[in-house]
């Protein structure tokens, strides 16, 4: 009898646990922030947002990104200078507003020559993500 008590007590305490877990992750306030110069990040970043709740922002570049610029064959496009300077900052507009009320911040972005584009970069600087998972 004691052992069926102990059991009961142990699944009661492990549900009630599990479900204390699940509700404090779909309470989390939640970001999706991406970067998208075609369109194919933009749209994946909107499916997650809508699957879990989340709000949505957009990294915009300062300066736009117009074709020529992305053009990755061309040794002198925009893109090859900032993805062959591991220091390139390319500025961004603007800054999360109120990044406090966030527990939780995703970040999209289309891979350029095998790495985030350097404006990632930029944006994880520019913002306060103490804390944020
Ligand atoms: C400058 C540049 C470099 C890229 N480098 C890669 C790469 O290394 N590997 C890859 O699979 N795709 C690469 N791509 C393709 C993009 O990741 C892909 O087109 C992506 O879907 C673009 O996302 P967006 O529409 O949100 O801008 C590159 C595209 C650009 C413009």
């Amino acid at each position: 009898m004691k052992n069926i008590l102990l059991i009961l007590f142990t699944l009661f305490f492990a549900l009630g646990t599990s479900a204390q877990t699940k509700k404090t992750v779909n309470s989390s306030k939640k970001l999706v922030a991406y970067f998208s110069c075609t369109g194919n990040t933009k749209q994946a970043a909107q499916k997650i947002a809508d699957a879990i709740g989340a709000e949505l922002y957009e990294i915009k570049p300062a300066k736009a990104y117009v074709a020529a610029d992305l053009d990755y064959r061309n040794k002198k496009s925009r893109s090859t200078f900032e993805m062959q300077d591991p220091s390139s900052r390319p500025a961004v507009s603007g800054k999360i507003g109120n990044i406090k009320k966030y527990d939780i911040i995703y970040v999209g972005y289309p891979i350029w020559w095998n790495l985030a584009p350097r404006i990632i970069n930029s944006f994880i600087e520019k913002n306060n993500f103490k804390g944020k998972k």
